[in-house]
């Protein structure tokens, strides 16, 4: 064997047995380095005589480009072989069934929110939506609360600075939920039938009272629309909502400045061991104010009173959730306390409807 055969067959040797790309790169710079064999070869060529180099060179050069070949051959090999390696090992299988991890729930009043719409929903109620931020107007003046009202200091109102110049009034946070009766009327005139859930902000705080709450307001519009329509449909509610055969409602005589007549609203309950029981009993508990819409309320909304009347509602949501789930404090409503979450919160893909059941 030549000793460029021994040469030729020795490295292909060693690049084939590379077993990974830095084994590769050795067995590269054995050969073909600075100081590699293969070099040495080709650097000898230069002190011999012409006709052992016109031998020996052009050999020497295949052997060179045939072992640069060799090279990024078996280096593709090698990656090909480290993806494949890399592949199997991080193999996932997708049957295998998912971890439990903590699932989120929904909030006792955003269920509570849900139930009350699918229940007027059901009696042809739509939803209407208005500002948290409202002008004094929508607050209180066209509900029939002028600004030396006495009802105006009740409300316990959040002020807000306006930016854009100086208003005559500052807006308000919403004190209710009622000044949507009017954003409604005004968009939709009469006949008309809404209920609007949202938020509604008051300076005040204990057990009983944070500052921002939540309430339900109804407004039923139309050319005959009576106490007697109300009382039918707050029954109703009330049967669906509390999931009971039967709610007997007391109708209080009250005051309210957008309604007239004014009621306060009380349900037949009983309390035993700490535990309330609907439709039965002999305590009362008021549950709501409504009333017959006031006509200057309409007239505020452009409403013909000739032609149209109609009563209004306000509930209050989180006092709601508070009777139907048990929850004894209603600060704990807004801590974001998870583990409270976890034992008061409804599945999130339970959406109530009355077909279906409204609490699972
Ligand atoms: N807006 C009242 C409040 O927040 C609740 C209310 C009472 C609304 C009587 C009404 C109503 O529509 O007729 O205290």
């Amino acid at each position: 064997m030549s000793d460029i055969d021994r040469l030729r067959s020795d490295h292909l040797r060693a690049v084939s047995e590379a077993r990974d790309e830095a084994a590769l790169e050795q067995a590269r710079l054995q050969a073909l380095g600075r100081k590699g064999e293969i070099s040495k070869h080709l650097r000898a060529l230069g002190g011999m005589d012409p006709g052992e180099r016109k031998l020996r060179a052009p050999a020497l050069n295949r052997l060179k480009s045939d072992l640069q070949g060799a090279i990024a051959l078996r280096k593709r090999q090698l990656i090909e072989q480290a993806l494949d390696a890399q592949i199997e090992s991080e193999v996932v299988d997708v049957t295998l069934p998912g971890r439990p991890r903590r699932q989120g729930s929904v909030h006792p009043v955003s269920q509570t929110i849900e139930e009350v719409s699918a229940i007027f929903a059901d009696m042809g109620f739509g939803i209407a939506e208005g500002p948290d931020i409202e002008t004094d107007w929508h607050n209180f003046d066209a509900l029939n609360i002028p600004p030396d009202h006495p009802a105006r200091q009740e409300h316990d109102t959040f002020f807000v600075r306006s930016f854009k110049g100086r208003q005559e009034r500052p807006n308000v946070l919403r004190t209710h939920m009622s000044p949507v009766q009017i954003r409604a009327l005004t968009a939709q005139g009469a006949p008309i039938r809404v209920i609007a859930p949202g938020r509604v902000y008051r300076c005040d705080y204990d057990q009983t009272h944070t500052p921002m709450f939540h309430q339900v307001e109804g407004l039923a519009i139309d050319r005959d629309v009576t106490m007697a329509n109300l009382k039918w449909v707050l029954e109703e509610f009330c049967r669906a909502f509390f999931e009971v055969e039967q709610a007997e409602l007391r109708f209080r005589a009250s005051h309210f400045p957008f309604t007239e007549p004014s009621a306060e609203v009380d349900l037949r309950c009983s309390w035993k061991e700490g535990k309330l029981t609907v439709g039965e009993g002999d305590d009362w508990m008021e549950i709501l104010g409504s009333g017959m819409v006031h006509p200057n309320v309409l007239e505020a909304c452009g409403i013909d009173t000739d032609v149209h009347q109609g009563f209004a509602f306000g509930i209050g949501i989180d006092r709601l959730a508070m009777l139907k789930y048990g929850i004894p404090d209603l600060r704990d409503f807004f801590d974001s306390n998870l583990e409270w979450l976890e034992h008061y919160g409804f599945l999130p893909l339970d959406v109530p409807a009355l077909h279906s059941g409204l609490s699972r």
